[in-house]
C-alpha cells in the first residue's frame, strides 16, 4: 500500500516525479505554474507539440534535467473544470501514469475541491491497481510515496480515502478471482479472515444447515455444483450504536446459466456474479476501520450455479425461508432465488434498513448500460437516500420503479410465484418485483449492478475487470445511518 505524506513546497521538494494538475488550454493548474516558471516558456511549446491540451484524462511527461529537482514533471489534464469526481479520476490517471516511480510529489490535492486530499489519496491508489497475481512477470507498482506538496499535516480525509480505496480493491480482487479458485466454502474462508481482523462475529452455515434452516432457493441453485454452498452472516456490532442496517449480497461464484445453459458468449464473465457479495465484504471492512456507528449486518447466500446430475429443472418448485414458493422456470434467473433466502433472514431481525446488491440482470445492463446501477425501492424516500449516498459516493445510480402492475408477470400456476416473467420486456422490474415479496415490512433498496460491476477497459481509477463497483455507496449508506 502506497504511503501518503505531507510534502515540502514544490520548489523545494524532490522526488522521482512531480505531478501537476493542468486545465484545459494549458492552464496551469496550482503547482503547475512553478514547474513551468523555473524552466521557461517553451515548456507550453513542448507540451502543445505533443498533443497535450490539459483535457480531461490527459498526460504528458516533461524529462527532468538541469534545474529540475525531479526526475520528470507528469501533467495531468482537468479539462475546463473540475469537480470531486473529476479530482478522483484526474488521480486515477496519474497513478496509472505513475507506476514504475518510487517516490511522487503531487499538487493534485491543491485544485480547490472540498475533501480534495481524500480524493487525490482514493483516485491515485485505485489509478495503481492491478490484478496481476497469475502473471509470470506481474510488473507490480514501484510507488512507495505519494508526498502531498505544501500540506502541513495530512488530514482525516487521507486515512478515509485510503480505507476506501483498500475496500475497493478487495472487492475487485475477489471479483477479479477465477471461480475456479474461489468456491464457497474459499469465500467464507475470507470472510472469516475479514471478520477476525476486524473483531466481528461471523456464522457461516454449511450446506446441512442451508437445508435445514429452510434456505431453499440457495439450495436449490446449489443442486447442480459439486462444490457445497455456503450462506455466510456477517455482524458489526459497535459499542453504543443504535440502528441497524443489513445489507444482503449476490454471491454467484459462477454462473452458467444451470441447465437453462447460457451460451459460451454469455458465460464468459460469469465469474464477477458474486460482485454483489464482494462489495459486501469490502464495505463491512471499510465500515469497521472507520469505526462507523451503526450495527451493520452483512448476508452473503454463496454458491455456483451449475449444470451437474442433481441439479434443479426448470419447472421445480423451492421453499424458501419466509416459507413462500417459487416454480423455477428458467434456472438462470437464480440470484433472485439466492437472493430470496438472503433478504428473509434480514427480515426476521427487522433491521432499520435493507439493501441487497445483486449482478441480477442483463436487462438493467441494457436499461442503464456499463456504468450505471439501478435502484429499486419500496418507497421513494429510501430511494432518495440511496442515490444520495451514491452521489457522494462518486457511483452513479439512477432509480428505476418497482411497479406493481407487472406483478402478474410472475404469477405461477402452482406456487405463490415464478422465477421468470412472463413478458420479454421490463425484466429488471419483474426481478426485483419477486425480491420485494422477502422483505416483508422492513424498508428496503435493491440495487442492480449487472452494468457496472464489471469495466470492459480501464479508465482513470477504473480497472479493466471487476470495479468494485457498490463498496463506496454501502460504505456512505451506512454511515447516513450512523448517529
Ligand atoms: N448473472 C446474470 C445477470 C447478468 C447478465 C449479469 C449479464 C451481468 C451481465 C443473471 O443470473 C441472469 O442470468 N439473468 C438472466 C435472467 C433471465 C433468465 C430472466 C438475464 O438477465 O438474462
Ligand atoms: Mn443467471
Ligand atoms: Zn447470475
Amino acid at each position: 500500500m502506497i504511503e501518503v505524506v505531507a510534502g515540502p513546497e514544490p520548489a523545494e521538494g524532490s522526488g522521482d516525479a512531480l505531478v501537476v494538475p493542468v486545465f484545459a488550454g494549458v492552464t496551469w493548474g496550482p503547482g503547475a505554474e512553478w514547474a513551468a516558471d523555473s524552466l521557461g516558456d517553451w515548456v507550453v511549446g513542448y507540451l502543445e507539440a505533443q498533443d497535450f491540451k490539459g483535457k480531461k484524462g490527459q498526460t504528458a511527461v516533461l524529462p527532468g534535467g538541469d534545474g529540475l529537482a525531479y526526475g520528470r514533471v507528469v501533467f495531468v489534464g482537468l479539462g475546463d473544470e473540475v469537480d470531486a469526481e473529476g479530482l478522483r479520476r484526474a488521480a486515477g490517471v496519474a497513478g496509472a501514469a505513475t507506476r514504475r516511480y518510487r517516490k511522487i510529489v503531487t499538487t493534485l490535492h491543491l485544485v480547490e475541491v472540498d475533501e480534495s486530499e481524500e480524493l487525490v489519496t482514493f483516485g491515485f491508489t485505485l489509478g495503481q491497481y492491478r490484478f496481476d497475481k497469475y502473471l509470470s512477470d506481474p510488473k507490480a507498482s514501484k510507488t512507495e510515496q505519494l508526498s502531498l506538496a505544501g500540506a502541513v499535516d495530512i488530514d482525516d480525509g487521507v486515512a478515509r480515502g485510503r480505507v476506501l480505496a483498500e475496500a475497493v480493491s478487495l472487492a475487485r480482487d475477489l471479483v477479479n478471482e477465477p471461480a475456479g479458485a474461489k468456491p464457497p466454502v474459499e469465500l467464507a474462508a475470507i470472510a472469516e479472515r475479514i471478520a477476525n481482523e476486524q473483531g466481528f462475529d461471523i456464522r457461516v452455515y454449511d450446506e446441512a444447515e442451508i437445508e435445514a434452516e429452510g434456505f431453499g432457493g440457495l439450495r436449490g441453485v446449489s443442486l447442480g455444483a459439486t462444490n457445497p454452498p455456503r450462506m455466510v452472516v456477517l455482524r458489526y456490532a459497535p459499542e453504543g450504536a443504535a440502528r441497524t442496517v443489513t445489507f444482503v449480497g449476490k454471491g454467484i461464484v459462477f454462473d452458467s446459466g444451470g441447465l437453462s445453459l447460457k451460451t459460451a458468449k454469455g458465460m464468459e464473465t460469469m465469474k464477477t456474479d458474486m460482485s454483489g457479495a464482494a462489495a459486501v465484504f469490502g464495505a463491512m471492512q471499510a465500515i469497521a476501520t472507520l469505526g462507523l456507528a451503526v450495527n451493520v449486518v452483512g448476508i452473503t447466500p454463496l454458491t455456483e450455479n451449475m449444470t451437474g446430475g442433481s441439479a434443479q429443472r426448470p419447472g421445480d418448485v423451492l421453499r424458501a425461508r419466509n416459507g413462500k414458493t417459487i416454480e423455477v422456470i428458467n434456472t438462470d434467473a437464480e440470484g433472485r432465488l439466492v437472493l430470496a433466502d438472503g433478504l428473509a433472514l434480514a427480515a426476521e431481525e427487522e433491521p432499520d434498513l435493507i439493501v441487497d446488491i445483486a449482478t441480477l440482470t442483463g436487462a438493467c445492463a441494457v436499461a442503464l448500460g456499463p456504468k450505471i446501477g439501478g435502484v429499486f425501492a419500496g418507497d421513494d424516500d429510501v430511494a432518495a437516500t440511496v442515490i444520495a449516498a451514491a452521489k457522494r459516493s462518486g457511483e452513479q445510480m439512477w432509480q428505476l420503479p418497482l411497479e406493481a402492475d407487472y406483478r402478474s408477470y410472475i404469477d405461477s400456476d402452482i406456487a405463490d410465484m415464478k422465477n421468470f416473467s412472463s413478458q420479454r420486456y421490463g425484466g429488471a422490474i419483474t426481478a426485483a418485483l419477486l425480491l420485494a415479496e422477502f422483505v416483508g415490512d422492513v424498508p428496503w433498496a435493491h440495487l442492480d449492478i449487472a452494468g457496472p460491476a464489471r469495466a470492459s477497459s480501464a479508465e482513470h481509477y477504473v480497472s479493466k475487470g471487476g470495479t468494485g463497483f457498490g463498496v463506496r455507496t454501502l460504505v456512505e449508506i451506512a454511515a447516513a445511518y450512523a448517529e
